[in-house]
């Protein structure tokens, strides 16, 4: 009896300890955020409520849209809750490496003469397994460039590597993508060319008609595929970002004017939640613009970095949650957007863990799902925006 007493006694004690130390974060919390100056709060202070059950690819698609996120093999083989969780949410898949020159544990191309489709097929069959759409990331980019790229490819080679490895690629998987990335962060403003293209190997070897070359390619091989320029840093009211949407619509104009066969732009919308230079007027204006070429348009890596926000994870989720639903609620009023893709669902699996790390060491949550597999506020946000969306 005195030891059951005690032991009441005893666990009383540590649900008072407990639930000081609860109040006490949410004070701190509360705290910070009260101390923390932008209007973002009082954007983040509405409670993200949601109605029903459905999942994000049941939301986008009552509207006509598309909802999925890229990941890689690596991650997608070896944990089944995460596969389960994928394949539950997401209406579309991004393999994350396994469709880049070189990326990951098995390169689609391991040397000049040779492809590797292992990573690939594994992912196509995953894709199909689960009924989900697949995309293709990315035919020509300069970035994960095998480590023979460099000693081998030169002026005199170079068209017949692009001609080969899109002839190659696409036809392989002709017939099963939704859509390609053809040509990946072809503008760098800052490299200080007029045109704004980027100084990349292949407008060294090829000249500015590399990027028509490759969605000729891409169409020619396959027909059916929506062909999708990719580019970042297009979102928020800065000069560079500024300079980089009128690059990049001048790049697209140059493209529709040459009968080059695009169909999309693909804005990959890494955001930051300390970011506050947000201008929906001037992003409607961006999206306006590009749907008046006829392009559709695409949200292709969406994820919010929480690099420099508060530590308190309660006060970072809705700081996270404001930036879904404050870009979202723009970018689903344009009727030419098609899909909102996040670049990892979870945030047990970011690029952003090692890309944008926390100086305080505290794990970054930048998506929708915990690492734990649970919706966040994130989720509830990107849940919002495809409510609200109208239907296309
Ligand atoms: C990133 C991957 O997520 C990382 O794992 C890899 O180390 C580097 O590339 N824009 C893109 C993506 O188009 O291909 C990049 O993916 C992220 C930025």
């Amino acid at each position: 009896m005195l030891k059951n007493m005690l032991m009441n006694r005893r666990y009383a004690l540590w649900l008072g300890l407990g639930t000081l130390g609860a109040i006490g974060a949410l004070a701190k919390g509360k705290a910070m955020y009260s101390s923390h100056k932008t209007q973002d709060f009082e954007l983040a202070k509405n409670n993200f409520s949601i109605a029903g059950k459905a999942s994000l690819k049941q939301r986008a698609a009552a509207k006509g849209l598309i909802y999925g996120a890229a990941i890689p093999r690596l991650y997608l083989s070896s944990d089944q809750k995460l596969a389960a969780r994928l394949a539950q949410e997401c209406g579309i898949l991004t393999p994350e490496w396994e469709l880049k020159w070189s990326a990951g544990h098995k390169p689609l191309r391991p040397s000049p003469d040779t492809f590797d489709f292992t990573a690939g097929d594994w992912m196509a069959k995953f894709a199909r397994t689960h009924r989900m759409l697949l995309r293709g990331h990315t035919l020509v980019w300069h970035e994960s460039l095998p480590t023979w790229f460099k000693e081998t490819v030169n002026r005199q080679n170079a068209e017949q590597f692009l001609v080969k490895h899109i002839q190659t690629v696409v036809t392989h998987y002709a017939g099963q993508m939704h859509s390609w990335d053809v040509v990946n962060e072809a503008i760098e403003v800052k490299d200080g060319r007029s045109d704004g293209l980027r100084k990349t190997p292949w407008l060294e070897f090829l000249g500015t008609d590399y990027i028509d070359l490759a969605f000729r390619l891409a169409a020619e091989f396959d027909p059916k595929a929506l062909l999708v320029y990719n580019d970042y840093g297009l979102e928020y009211d800065t000069s560079h970002h500024e300079a980089k949407r009128k690059a990049v619509l001048k790049l697209l104009e140059r493209l529709k004017s040459r009968g080059v066969p695009i169909h999309a732009l693909g804005m990959q919308s890494h955001m930051d939640g300390n970011e506050k230079r947000f201008n929906p007027k001037k992003l409607q204006n961006f999206l306006a613009n590009v749907a008046d070429l006829g392009l559709k348009i695409m949200i292709t890596e969406m994820d919010v970095t929480d690099k420099k926000l508060p530590r308190n994870p309660v006060v970072r989720d809705r700081m996270v949650a404001a930036v879904y639903q404050n870009y979202l609620s723009v970018v689903l009023n344009e009727p030419a957007v098609t899909a909102v893709m996040t670049w990892g669902i979870s945030d047990r699996y970011t690029w952003l863990s090692k890309f944008q790390p926390r100086s305080d060491g505290a794990a970054v949550r930048p998506l929708p799902l915990d690492s734990n597999f649970r919706p966040k506020l994130a989720w509830n946000a990107i849940a919002r925006a495809f409510d609200k969306a109208p239907r296309r």
